[in-house]
């Protein structure tokens, strides 16, 4: 039974230390102030205008390629339900982030190719292989920059690479880049929205990990054709998304205090991955992993034969959380897990890292 000490590694979320809570009531006043009307009607389908064009400035695109929605799950599920029918086609990574895995599969029925995922994200010789043998995918989900679960970045070349693909053999690269903002080291690489000449991107990003996930707000860019046909979609589901959550969130950016969270968000995390990373050598010394330059999580390889349903129960009994590798997979990954470092302080890391390296020892027994 997890004690009230528990230690979580298992959610994708910050803890509240970094969370400009502060910040947040004085843009809610602000908002208020500045735009009672805005914010207290039903506004439109297409999210809080302010907001989309602050959104679509800093992409480089018109406001009609735009779409804000309650969080980023909502636009995946806009595009998914606009995009993709029952039996088609769609490619993954393998791992990948297991919502969208099982909302692609259960909900929309699609069929799904996991193609690998190296460190330098997904394996585009393996997919070109899998095109020229009759693969016909109607969307490829990628998740470019510290991927959930596995923390890896796509490289500048097969960004460039998908995107050939993409063109030359008509599928759309859904970019689903909520971590973006959040990197801690290394070079800052282009996105394939930014990259791409052919109206083959549609991209989904978030304020969940640079603002905070209650405030659900998310977004969608791409084809104004496309984002047309989701507002509809949206119109007819909810009317509209919350617009005093995204007049709190424009007044948080307009005000630049976004820029001063993602700060504070990229240095908390910055030393939580160096503390984690010592923590594994030292405890865990048979573990592989890859210390990720931004972002929420690092997946874990355990020597083969290591059962991850064991670690993850004799973890549990010593007051740690984990997620299984094999949540992320259709198959394999019995000796993976992802730990996430987004909410645990460092002190909670080291303690969390002992236990854990002590519940592989059990499992392995
Ligand atoms: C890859 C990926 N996409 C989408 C989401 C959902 O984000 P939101 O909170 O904006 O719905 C997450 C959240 O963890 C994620 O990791």
């Amino acid at each position: 039974m997890p004690s009230n000490d528990t230690i979580s590694f298992a959610r994708g979320a910050p803890s509240l230390d970094i969370v400009d809570v502060d910040g947040l009531s004085a843009s809610a006043t602000a908002a208020f102030e500045r735009d009672p009307a805005g914010l207290t009607g039903y506004g439109t389908s297409i999210g809080y205008p302010p907001l989309r064009a602050w959104i679509a400035e800093r992409h480089g695109v018109d406001p009609a390629q735009v779409i804000v929605t309650n969080g980023s799950m909502q636009a995946d599920a806009f595009l998914f339900e606009t995009f993709v029918s029952p039996g088609d086609a769609v490619v993954v990574e393998k791992p990948t982030y297991d919502r969208t895995l099982l909302s692609l599969r259960d909900i929309r029925g699609a069929e799904v190719h996991p193609v690998s995922l190296e460190t330098d994200g997904i394996d585009t010789e393996e997919l070109r292989r899998a095109l020229e043998g009759g693969l016909r995918p109607k969307l490829a989900h990628v998740i470019p920059n510290f991927q959930n679960p596995a923390g890896y970045t796509l490289s500048r070349a097969k960004r460039q690479a998908l995107l050939a693909l993409a063109k030359e053999h008509g599928f759309l690269v859904f970019e689903d880049d909520p971590y973006v903002a959040l990197r801690f080291a290394g070079e800052t690489l282009p996105t394939m929205l930014s990259l791409d000449e052919h109206d083959t991107v549609v991209y989904a990003s978030s304020f969940s990990k640079t603002v905070c996930p209650g405030i659900r707000v998310g977004y969608l860019v791409g084809p104004a054709e496309l984002i047309g046909r989701i507002a509809k979609l949206a119109t007819s589901t909810y009317i509209s998304p919350s617009m005093v959550s995204q007049g709190l969130v424009y007044e948080f950016c307009r005000s630049g205090r976004i820029d001063t969270s993602i700060e504070t968000v990229k240095s908390a995390l910055a030393e939580r991955v160096q503390t984690l990373g010592t923590a594994l050598r030292r405890e865990l010394p048979e573990a592989r992993f890859e210390e990720p330059q931004g972002g929420y999580f690092m997946w874990v390889t355990l020597p083969e034969g290591t059962s991850v349903d064991r670690v993850f129960e004799e973890a549990a009994d010593r007051g740690v959380q984990i997620v299984k590798g094999t949540d992320f997979l259709l198959a394999g990954g019995e000796n993976t897990l992802r730990l996430a470092y987004s909410g645990v302080t460092a002190d909670q890391i080291d303690e969390g890292v002992r236990r854990l390296a002590e519940a592989v020892r059990a499992a392995r027994g």
